[in-house]
């Protein structure tokens, strides 16, 4: 049950520096290598899981938090690839934009209010397909707050690690703004292709 890191091709962004995005890949590393080193642990500690019960427990609850972080950052890579590019207008999730907000924009906005929601998180664009619609949300840290079982269409990185580097403590609504101008809007319609059949 071994995870490979995925190597992504960032161009060079704007409002978000090289050196940023290397510290941050190197994070993302991390929480492949941390996943793979628990889950062999745990495959160990299954040996007598009554003796190793509290190991047990603390790692199944950090491996989705390794889980998590690793999805979660493999799809916020992806949204940079290529680079930027706008949102078609006469495309499938613009038309969806605006039979739920009336406007492209009145959802980019709601967008950015979550992710400046206070603490370390990511603001989410989620697809139901069963009811064939958005739900937006905020992931404390990245395992909890979850919508379960819906494909993510759009992910924002909003931990402090994101952003301190460039624009300081208090330069997260400058970072959210970069987020926007740095998308390939390509491929987040194509997840949302995918999933919207
Ligand atoms: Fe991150």
């Amino acid at each position: 049950m071994q995870y490979t890191e995925k190597k992504f091709e960032i161009p060079d962004l704007n409002g978000i520096s090289k050196a940023s995005v290397d510290a941050h890949l190197g994070l993302y590393a991390g929480y492949v290598k941390n996943f793979n080193a628990i889950s062999g642990l745990l495959a160990e500690y299954a040996k007598d899981s009554e003796k190793n019960a509290h190991a047990l427990s603390e790692l199944i609850r950090r491996r989705s938090f390794e889980f998590d972080g690793m999805r979660l950052h493999e799809l916020y890579f992806e949204q940079f690839e290529g680079g930027a590019s706008p949102l078609a207008v006469d495309g499938a999730l613009t038309k969806q934009f605006e039979a739920e907000y009336h406007k492209v924009e009145y959802f980019l906005a709601m967008f950015r209010a979550i992710g400046l929601m206070r603490g370390p998180g990511w603001a989410i664009l989620y697809w139901d397909p069963e009811t064939k619609q958005f739900l937006t949300g905020f992931s404390g840290e990245q395992h909890q707050g979850h919508f379960v079982t819906l494909p993510i269409i759009l992910a924002l990185d909003v931990w402090e690690h994101a952003y301190l580097l460039d624009h300081g403590t208090t330069g997260k609504d400058k970072y959210i703004d970069a987020f926007f101008k740095n998308l390939n809007w390509s491929v987040i319609e194509q997840r949302f292709v995918n999933v919207a059949k």
